[in-house]
């Protein structure tokens, strides 16, 4: 019989959509102001939200990926001159439930049949995570839901990959098969020691930074492939 085979994943823009809160928030009425910038809007939110995260786990001033998340959503609402409270909640109330991917379900489904393990390892506050687990309908999909609240810290800190074996008692972090579409995630999962798969929708180039994935793919239907090789 097969060894089982762990597979962990990033969760925010790897299996959720980021860019989907200020993309619905758009179709809404009375968004004229939003459907020129969303786009914009999503993309700086988006990066802000790491900077602070990076931020933050260097200087040790931890607060939880929600504050950092609203923190960021503040900041790009003001530099596109977007000063509309209800447009706020709206965005900060669609981030709670961010549509996955098309193909992030039948690939779990697929893991699973071949009696993988899964997990996921964020950022995201275990409020957050449960939530959008709960609106996808993912939940049962997760043999693990890991947050880096239990280390204090945002990744890619080594205390996070940590939390991996500490859940899972893995004998080697080459058993783990790590993905995410953040390259600097993948890459440091890369240094730790894990098997890792990069994914890159938007055929981004690699970030010039210590070590690189070990796979890449354009979305996650290439990872039960992938695992069976571990
Ligand atoms: C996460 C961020 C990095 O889910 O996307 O951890």
């Amino acid at each position: 019989m097969l060894r089982s085979r762990l597979c962990v994943f990033d969760a925010y823009g790897t299996l959720f959509d980021v860019a989907g809160a200020a993309r619905e928030a758009a179709q809404e009425p009375g968004r004229a102001a939003l459907k020129e910038h969303w786009p914009r809007l999503s993309e700086l939110w988006r990066r802000k939200q790491l900077e602070y995260t990076w931020i933050r786990a260097v200087t040790g001033v931890h607060v939880d990926f929600w504050d950092v998340t609203c923190d960021a959503l503040d900041y790009a609402m003001e530099t596109l001159g977007l000063d509309d409270r209800d447009l706020r909640l709206r965005l900060r109330e669609l981030y709670l439930k961010l549509p996955p991917y098309p193909e992030v379900e039948s690939m779990l489904r697929r893991l699973k049949e071949a009696e993988h393990k899964t997990a996921i390892l964020s950022n995201g506050s275990p409020d957050m995570l449960g939530g959008a687990l709960r609106a996808s309908g993912l939940t049962g999909l997760f043999d693990k839901v890991i947050s880096v609240e239990e280390a204090g810290v945002f990744k890619p800190a080594r205390a996070v990959y940590d939390l991996v074996g500490a859940h899972f008692g893995v004998e080697s972090p080459g058993e783990v098969l790590f993905v995410s579409s953040n390259y600097w995630d993948a890459a440091s999962a890369t240094a730790y020691g894990f098997h890792t798969m990069w994914v890159n929708r938007d055929g981004a180039p690699a970030d010039r930074i210590p070590r690189e994935p070990r796979h890449v793919a354009k979305s996650l239907a290439a990872v039960p492939a992938i695992a069976a090789t571990l």
